[in-house]
């Protein structure tokens, strides 16, 4: 079986061929790597392959799966739990299997979000500078203790459970909000509405699904209804948050602090090394000005841990979608006997 891997960075190649040796020998899995993304423009690259693998940033709309399709693509796989750049629709309609890693390792994004709050809250960015620069003044490093503040968890599915989980474990208040909310997270939290967790929240984590009821989920309007001075955090996807009014937010001094790993339109960015490059996207760059601002380039799920359970599981797929069986991960299959 011939598999085209689509954005494939090297650590993507050292995982993906250790786990097939190692655990999955006796099948015919094989990588066809190609540092570009999947678009429009790259179909072509899967031709004579049965099935692809992708990651976030790759398209994968109706018309790159009918042009998949064409080409005599069956399957695709995920080497990610969010599906949000598939068209689950139409790959159902074009009868291809589709399948993810739903749950590799929620515990290595809650604690990069978790990173994330400490390092800005504690300005240890900063601190590890100017202590390298033989400058030991502290001024400018003020944070505030964690301990005893609340905590607001927007989504509190496998990875905002371990969030939630964390931020207990620090002392905090933490509160939830769910549509569909696990029984699990009582435990560690009390359910509230979206606007009572904006309202009340030092610190707000998101860890809900991108889809259009969640597109820009804080906006100009969720903003103004947080608290003064709070922090927001988005390991999820950058669409959550409407950027621009994010920005208005920090200027106007109103929203205390924001944490992202996952940006908008961090496709152009993410994933490559732009260091002696002019960066164009204008609004990163206003972001990037920020004191008050920490960003991370989508390497929430970045552990050993987390890629060998990806691997791992992307080969199971695979598997599934060769002999045809049922596959606990699939989005789309069909003719399925069972
Ligand atoms: P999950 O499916 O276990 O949990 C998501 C939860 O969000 C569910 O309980 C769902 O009911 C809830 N939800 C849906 N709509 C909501 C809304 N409007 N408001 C509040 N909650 C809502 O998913 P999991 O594994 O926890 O992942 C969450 C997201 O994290 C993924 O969709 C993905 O976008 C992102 N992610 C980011 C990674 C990174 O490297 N930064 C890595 C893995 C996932």
């Amino acid at each position: 079986m011939q598999v085209t891997v689509y954005s494939s960075q090297p650590y993507d190649r050292r995982f993906l061929d250790a786990v097939r040796s190692a655990n999955f020998a006796a099948t015919d899995i094989e990588w066809r790597f190609q540092t570009a993304a999947l678009d429009a423009g790259t179909v072509a690259l899967a031709q004579g392959s049965d099935a692809v693998c992708v990651f976030v940033n790759d398209v994968l709309d109706a018309a790159v799966l009918e042009a998949l399709s064409e080409i005599g693509v069956r399957g695709v796989v995920l080497r990610c739990a969010g599906f949000n750049n598939v068209d689950i629709d139409a790959a159902q309609r074009l009868g291809l299997f589709v399948a993810r890693v739903p749950a590799y390792s929620p515990e290595a994004v809650a604690e990069h979000a978790m990173t994330l709050v400490m390092t800005l809250n504690r300005k240890t960015h900063r601190a590890y500078n100017r202590v390298r620069e033989g400058n030991f003044a502290l001024d400018g490093l003020l944070g505030t203790t964690l301990h005893g503040k609340t905590a607001g968890v927007v989504g509190t599915g496998r990875i905002g459970l371990a969030m939630a989980r964390l931020l207990h474990g620090f002392g905090c208040r933490v509160l939830g909000h769910d549509p569909a909310p696990s029984p699990a997270f009582a435990q560690w939290g009390e359910a509230v509405a979206l606007d009572e967790l904006l309202a009340q929240a030092d610190l707000v984590s998101l860890h809900c699904p991108l889809s259009e009821a969640t597109h820009h989920l804080i906006d100009a309007a969720a903003l103004t209804r947080m608290k003064p001075g709070a922090v927001l955090v988005n390991t999820s996807r950058g669409a959550l948050v409407d950027t621009q009014a994010v920005i208005a937010a920090l200027k106007s001094r109103h929203l205390g602090a924001l944490a992202i790993d996952v940006y908008e339109q961090e496709s152009e960015l993410f994933f490559h090394d732009h260091s002696a490059e002019i960066i164009d996207d204008d609004v990163f760059a206003r972001l990037t000005s920020f004191p008050n601002v920490l960003m991370t380039g989508h390497q929430g799920f970045f552990t050993e841990e987390a890629l060998t359970e990806i691997a791992q599981v992307t080969c199971e797929n695979l598997v599934c979608f060769a002999e045809g069986r049922n596959c606990a991960n699939a989005l789309a299959q069909r003719g399925i006997s069972g």
